[in-house]
């Protein structure tokens, strides 16, 4: 079980905090999906759970122990897929143990096994510009994997890909979920998408964000996109976009004021 109480956070060159008494729960071996305007905080959460980013105030807690007190507990899949154009593709998968000083047998059979995995046995020896953008994406996550953590923290990995390619690699994620017993964590601007996957919903909302919306699929763990058009699923993304519309909304208001308030303060924007 993942715990956040009571977390505040401010960038050191920044004046205001992006989080503020913000707490938050995900059930180990659950999908959880982070929903929220861009700039909200969604990147900054994960650096808060990879330890890139230490919170000023509250507790980031696994079953009750500090986050410190585990050793890479949560592995970071970024927003953009950072595959080296200069390694094969296994020697991408594999980076991660390569950095952990693993043996390299062990690390390229790890990562030989992990590539079967997504589907991707037979490439090892290619090159990344060599894949298509679903491939690219496959082969970021199978190094994921090869980080070892419980946790993995998805930052919007599908979100430049083609819709088809998306759906596809939807249910493809879904079926590694299944299969590996580890909780997710996955950011996406697109309300079906987190629908689709997760089993709640987190919207972070306001500046800085102070709690967590939070909602619950309802479907079950085996589902199909046409439990999407069921009322109750129909319903929840209806008012998702509402709130996200409302939040939009109020970033523009907001947003309005502090260059308002600038003009006022004689400041140059
Ligand atoms: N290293 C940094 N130093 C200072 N401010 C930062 C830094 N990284 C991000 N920020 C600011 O923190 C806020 C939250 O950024 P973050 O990247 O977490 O947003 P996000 O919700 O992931 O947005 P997006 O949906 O566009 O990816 C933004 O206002 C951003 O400008
Ligand atoms: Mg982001």
């Amino acid at each position: 079980m993942l715990t956040l109480e009571n977390i505040r956070f401010c960038y050191k060159n920044s004046a205001a905090p992006i989080f503020d008494g913000l707490s938050l729960r995900a059930e180990k071996g659950s999908f959880v999906s982070i929903i929220g305007a861009s700039g909200s905080g969604k990147t900054t959460l994960f650096r808060l759970l990879n330890g890139l980013e230490q919170p000023e105030e509250g507790r980031i807690l696994i079953d009750g122990e500090p986050l410190s007190a585990h050793r890479q507990y949560a592995s970071y899949m970024p927003q953009q897929d950072l595959l080296f154009p200069w390694l094969t593709v296994e020697k991408n998968v594999m980076l991660p143990m390569t950095v952990q000083k693993k043996p390299k047998e062990e690390a390229a059979a790890k990562a030989r096994e992990l590539l079967r995995q997504v589907g991707l046995e037979g490439w090892e020896n290619r090159w990344p510009r060599e894949l298509s953008g679903g491939m690219r994406q496959r082969v970021s996550f199978a190094r994921t994997l090869c980080a070892g953590g419980d946790i993995l923290l998805l930052d919007e990995p599908f979100s430049a890909l083609d819709s088809i390619t998306r759906i596809q690699l939807q249910e493809w994620l879904m079926d590694q979920w299944k299969q590996l017993n580890k909780t997710i964590l996955f950011i996406t601007h697109d309300v079906e998408e987190a629908i689709f996957l997760s089993q709640k919903i987190l919207v972070l909302t306001g500046h800085p964000v102070t709690g967590l919306m939070e909602f619950t699929v309802p479907m079950p763990k085996e589902r199909n996109r046409e439990m999407l058009l069921l009322p109750e699923t129909a319903r929840l993304k209806e008012d998702l976009i509402a709130l996200l519309r409302r939040e939009a909304k109020a970033e523009g208001t907001e947003g309005a004021e502090r260059i308002h308030d600038a003009d006022e303060a004689g400041i140059d924007r």
